[in-house]
């Protein structure tokens, strides 16, 4: 448990990390802060100069120029319209070229199984990056073209995604752990010309036959009249070259390496000769060398899909310039990032955090990384700690999630690792409570480490409320201050900014380069969602206080959004596929405490006549969730609920499902519901253990 006073206390930077520090002091960090705000274009014009513009803008167009207000018209954001560049030229050509580090490792690789490990220079990276440019020129995709990239973690996905940018083409990186369905969902909203997979993966023990959930997205997408044309499939079980790691063995220690785990004869690839090519074949007579696309900063360097409330997946859409200079400069300032450091991000590259923080934020600094394929448990939950050690990681960002999940195992299995490489610690995701940051602090980082906690969305690209290492001292849970560019403001259901100690709705008041420009295909869901509820300000959709000091702690979603594991869902989504089961008339799902995900899906069923409520439907039903939309939204909790609490305009109250949920009879105001009586029934149904 932890105390009052060590919650309140301040944890204050180490001075060893003071002198090579971006930021040494809390007033550094003020006075660049004040400027960042006060003057972008001075503070944001200088970022842009340690980068490659092949055109400047004309000196009549405004370096930012916005709208933020729906009552005065369109929403639209723009930085540096009219200047060109190319992000991949920036985070390969320029570091190979004026800044010499084409023999510098750009990724190292550790895959799934221990001892199955790459790495990667700048140079050669910018030689596959080219290449694989060419693979897809030779396809006829063209600046503006979507790109469906459907892979587990191998550095195919980093250089599929560089080499869309460097063409121009937008990339659209599906996470490998989603279903089929909800591959092809995200397939026919940005209407991709082709998509690039693999043949299967490992992820811990388990196999996944990638391309035969890829097979089933693309027969879905045919039937529903969006035909394919190709199929790229990286050979990533089945390859044979895998260089072993000897040279990088930690401390010294030589282990036999386990036999790798490959692609088993039994194992069949589904394959169409007309349809699929192997990457490996394309490669191999590709050109090493392609002249990148010049691009306005305006245009679309990628889309992510992230959960909306309304259920269906909202395509992000991000540009190339702001978010090329705000991915950057928020890697090296958040990291507080040195030339020799390496650094890991535990993240996977389909959600944001590896977008900005794996790919983008780290190759433009020209940084070392650890890409990793396989899970914190496997083979034991002691392999992040082993990783750390056998790269000798120095600056680290995980989920509050995994380290809830890695306490569970005790401190012994993380002190029997070294860690001392570790300089600091970051979070993401999801709000850290004080128990998990303490330990975090304590005994991972043996309070030598400060801890990022950093507060962000798919939506604004980059970190929004975060420490920096030197200059902040930190309060266990609170993201502390808001990075450069970023104005927060709390503001109460009228939209009145509060000032001082408040607690209300979290939203910005001025652009900041990474924000998203639109939704792809609907900028007036992007109006709506963002900018409706309370004019002139980024509604974020988050609670949040401040405290006396001037901290902000997010207090969670304030929408019909949850986070379980740090990754978004929404509750509309899981009772459509819900609802998709023969059994099911209407369904109610909310979000429920859970130790180690943070929250967790607790899902009211109601069935039409002539079904009857048992464990094996209750397992379909969660099988039926799992398909739809994939392995991260699985329920925990499925109850049998005669019939929903709705007011009279026939709208389910939640906030009583929720206490429900959590036997909690204090339920407040109840006058409203036309069915009150369902409730003793509701709290008789619910499901004390798990179906
Ligand atoms: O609710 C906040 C939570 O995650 C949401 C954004 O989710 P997503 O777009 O999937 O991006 C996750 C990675 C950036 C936010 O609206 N969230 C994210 N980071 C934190 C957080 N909540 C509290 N503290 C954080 N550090």
């Amino acid at each position: 448990m932890v105390q009052p006073e060590e919650q309140a206390r301040l944890y204050r930077p180490r001075p060893e990390l003071l002198p090579a520090a971006h930021v040494p002091s809390l007033a550094d960090y003020r006075r660049l802060y004040r400027r960042s705000v006060e003057k972008p274009q001075e503070f944001w014009g200088d970022v842009a100069k340690e980068f490659y513009w092949k055109q400047q803008q004309q000196p009549w167009v405004p370096f930012l120029w916005y709208n933020f207000d729906a009552t005065k018209g369109r929403i639209f954001i723009e930085w540096m319209k009219g200047a060109k560049t190319n992000v991949c030229y920036n985070l390969l050509d320029r570091n190979v070229g004026e800044k010499k580090l084409g023999d510098k490792v750009a990724f190292y690789w550790e895959g799934n199984e221990p001892g199955d490990s790459m790495k990667i220079t700048y140079g050669e990276l910018l030689r596959k990056v080219c290449q694989f440019a060419n693979v897809l020129h030779n396809h006829g995709v063209k600046k503006g073209d979507r790109i469906s990239i459907y892979l587990p973690m191998i550095l195919e996905l980093v250089i599929a995604m560089l080499a869309c940018a460097r063409i121009g083409a937008i990339h659209s990186v599906v996470f490998a752990g989603f279903s089929a369905d909800s591959l092809c969902e995200r397939i026919l909203d940005c209407g991709c010309s082709l998509l690039i997979t693999a043949d299967a993966f490992y992820r811990g023990d388990k196999l996944v036959n990638l391309k035969q959930i890829a097979d089933e997205a693309l027969q879905k997408s045919k039937d529903k009249g969006f035909p394919l044309k190709k199929c790229i499939v990286v050979k990533h079980l089945g390859r044979e070259e895998i260089a072993a790691d000897e040279e990088i063995a930690a401390d010294g220690a030589c282990s036999q390496s386990p036999p790798l785990k490959r692609l088993c004869q039994d194992v069949q690839i589904p394959w169409d000769p007309h349809m699929d090519v192997w990457w490996q074949d394309l490669m191999s007579g590709a050109s090493t060398e392609c002249e990148p696309e010049w691009c306005d900063s305006e245009d679309e360097l990628f889309i992510l899909y992230t959960s909306g409330s309304t259920g269906k997946p909202k395509g992000v859409l991000h540009t190339v310039g702001g978010y090329m200079l705000y991915a950057a400069t928020s890697f090296k300032y958040v990291f507080d990032y040195q030339p020799e450091d390496i650094y890991w991000c535990t993240a996977d590259i389909g959600w944001i955090t590896g977008h900005s923080y794996i790919t983008y934020g780290p190759l433009a600094n020209g940084a070392t990384s650890v890409l990793f394929e396989g899970i914190p448990t496997y083979p034991d939950a002691g392999r992040m700690w082993s990783i750390i050690d056998k790269y000798k990681v120095t600056k680290f960002y995980t989920a509050p999630t995994a380290i809830r999940l890695l306490m569970k195992y005790g401190e012994e299995l993380v002190k029997k690792h070294s860690r001392k490489s570790l300089k600091v610690l970051g979070t993401v995701g999801e709000p850290i409570n004080p128990e998990a940051w303490l330990w975090y602090y304590r005994v991972v980082g043996e309070e030598r480490c400060p801890i990022v906690d950093t507060f962000w969305q798919t939506e604004t690209g980059g970190h929004m409320l975060t420490p920096l290492p030197a200059a902040t001292p930190m309060k266990p849970g609170s993201a502390t201050f808001p990075f450069f560019g970023v104005v927060p403001a709390i503001v109460n259901e009228s939209g009145e900014e509060l000032e001082g100690e408040a607690e209300g709705y979290l939203v910005f008041k001025q652009p900041w380069p990474g924000i998203m420009r639109t939704l792809y295909g609907n900028h007036q869901q992007f109006e709506t969602t963002y900018f409706k509820k309370f004019p002139g300000y980024y509604v974020t959709g988050d609670g949040c206080r401040r405290d006396k000091d001037g901290y902000y702690w997010i207090t969670g979603r304030i929408d019909d959004m949850l986070n379980v594991s740090g990754h978004l869902l929404s509750t509309a989504e899981v009772e459509s596929a819900l609802l998709g089961h023969a059994a099911v008339s209407e369904a109610a799902v909310v979000s429920h405490p859970h130790p180690l995900k943070g929250e967790c899906l607790y899902c009211f069923v109601t069935l039409k006549d002539g079904h009857e409520f048992t464990k094996d439907l209750a397992d379909e039903l969660k099988k039926q969730v799992r398909e739809k939309i994939g392995p991260i939204a699985t329920p925990d909790y499925i109850q049998n609920a005669p019939s929903l609490p709705k007011t009279r305009s026939g709208k389910i109250t939640r906030r009583i499902l929720r206490k429900i949920a959590q036997n909690d009879r204090d339920l407040g105001d109840i006058s409203t519901l036309v069915n009150p009586g369902i409730i003793n029934q509701l709290f008789n149904n619910r499901c004390d253990t798990k179906l």
